[in-house]
């Protein structure tokens, strides 16, 4: 298994290369040189893996022997230690159609936490092994950051900082971030909205030289490891809900989307064998994506801040992974695409790259309103409370699912992180003490201009120090 990039000029590279590449050097994103097949006998073997065993089994394929055996397994079971539910995603039945992939169960309440703290064992694993010094710098709309700097936190041979838009992110994501006192840690909080700090992030990141000079390594979902991390649950998911049923047909997902990277987990899920019927694409208001699945352009919107504010986003990184494989492996389709892109502000797709599309992918914006009656109406039917983004991935379910198809929803935060749209729906929730305890914690963080000098003057500063 080898690593290419979606824009063709990255010659073929291994896992642990295309760990620490991040973002490909010719600015497109690294994909595998070939997705592998999982067959049905292997598929059948997996169904009773313990879920350290499958991301094992599921790595196996894409990791090159680059790692030992014992050593993978020592990273994925110290990376799982910390989860507190023995299942790390367990799977809860709604109704007949309808069952929840909750997520959130690691140290940070969110599906990050995944693939995250999983990355944080491997950075470390490479810092030590190749005597390197790491500096991870990443953008987060929320739950990235606090996930990453969970995982790396006082952790020898590496530094990491994080931007995250400033006021734009829930009180709970603020001081998870800001309330470490390690100082391998820095937060940026930048004036502007999250796109803002991922383009700088990737402007950061294109510039080999700076990218060298600063030993930068990435944690956003523009790397590669983030993705495959996050396949493991969806054949996992499939697995407990066959085994429950008794039905081994095919599912829908639903999946609450910002940056395309979570739902193009369960893409390459699907690709490499997994029974998917339709991904259903959830979004809020800021429905790019929704907007591509319907009628085939890819045009940023103005932006909207909404009840979900970790899926605020216009420019989805992932996305190019997507178009990559669905316009048929063209690298330099793909760079004429995203130069259109970049000058023109979008691009179109055919009629007949669109039905592809439409094969695989259904989607649904929530609004705001709709998004606050499912919390309370899942709340008064069920007793089950859903964060606002897991709402948005029922609520695209009802719109999008049904047909006697069974549809996991993914859940992909605690409730407790996002108390503000849980009180305008006139709901008390009591929080776990990890939380609680956060509002007595003083906070670290510098306020910069959404301006990418200031920012690398932060950067060199704590990078040098
Ligand atoms: C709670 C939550 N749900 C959904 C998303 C969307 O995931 P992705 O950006 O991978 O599409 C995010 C992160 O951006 C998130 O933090």
């Amino acid at each position: 298994m080898e690593y290419i990039s979606t824009r063709g000029k990255v010659g073929k590279i291994g896992f642990i290369d295309a760990f620490m590449m991040g973002l490909g050097d010719d600015g497109g994103l690294l994909v595998p040189s070939e997705i592998p097949q999982i067959s049905t006998e292997t598929l059948k073997s997996w169904q009773e893996l313990s879920y350290q065993e499958l991301v094992l089994a599921i790595f196996s394929y894409y990791t090159n022997g680059e790692i030992p055996d014992e050593d993978l397994k020592e990273m994925v079971e110290a990376s799982y230690s910390t989860f507190r539910d023995p299942e790390v995603t367990p799977v809860r039945r709604i109704n007949d159609e309808l069952y929840l992939l909750e997520l959130f169960h690691g140290p940070t309440f969110a599906f990050k936490d995944i693939a995250l703290q999983f990355m944080g064992q491997l950075y470390t694993y490479v810092a030590a092994k190749q005597n390197k010094k790491i500096h991870i710098l990443g953008a987060t709309s929320g739950d990235t950051g606090a996930s990453a700097i969970q995982g790396v936190k006082g952790k020898e041979g590496i530094k990491i900082c994080i931007l995250h838009p400033n006021g734009k992110v829930s009180k709970v994501q603020e001081l998870q971030m800001t309330t470490v006192e390690e100082d391998n840690v820095l937060n940026l909080s930048v004036e502007g909205n999250f796109d803002d700090c991922q383009r700088m992030i990737k402007d950061l990141f294109a510039d080999l030289e700076f990218k060298s000079t600063n030993h930068l390594a990435a944690i956003n979902s523009i790397n590669f490891v983030r993705i495959l991390a996050q396949t493991v649950y969806y054949f996992y998911s499939y697995f407990q809900v066959a085994k429950a049923t008794g039905s081994f047909e095919k599912v829908n997902f639903s999946v609450p989307t910002g940056n395309f990277g979570d739902i193009f987990a369960g893409y390459l899920a699907k690709r490499m064998g997994l029974p998917v019927n339709k991904l259903i694409l959830a979004t809020n208001e800021n429905n790019i994506l929704e907007r591509f699945i319907q009628e085939g352009v890819y045009m940023p919107g103005d932006f909207r801040s909404t009840y979900s504010p970790s899926m605020d986003i216009q420019v989805a990184s992932n996305f190019e992974r997507y178009l990559y494989y669905v316009l048929g492996e063209d690298a330099e389709l793909i760079n004429r695409l995203m130069a259109q892109f970049k000058s023109e502000g979008e691009i179109s797709i055919s009629a007949e790259a669109l039905s592809r599309v439409q094969e695989e992918f259904a989607a649904h914006g929530v609004g705001g309103q709709e998004c606050l009656d499912t919390i309370s109406d899942y709340q008064a039917k069920y007793g089950y409370l859903l964060d606002p983004h897991s709402a948005c991935g029922v609520a695209a379910h009802e719109e999008c699912g049904g047909d006697k198809v069974i549809t996991i929803s993914l859940a992909t935060a605690h409730p407790a992180k996002f108390d503000e749209a849980i009180k305008l729906c006139g709901i008390e929730q009591s929080f776990p003490t990890e939380i609680a305890s956060l509002f007595n914690k003083p906070q670290r963080q510098v306020l910069v201009d959404g301006v990418l000098a200031d920012v690398v003057t932060e950067l060199e500063k704590f990078y040098n120090a």
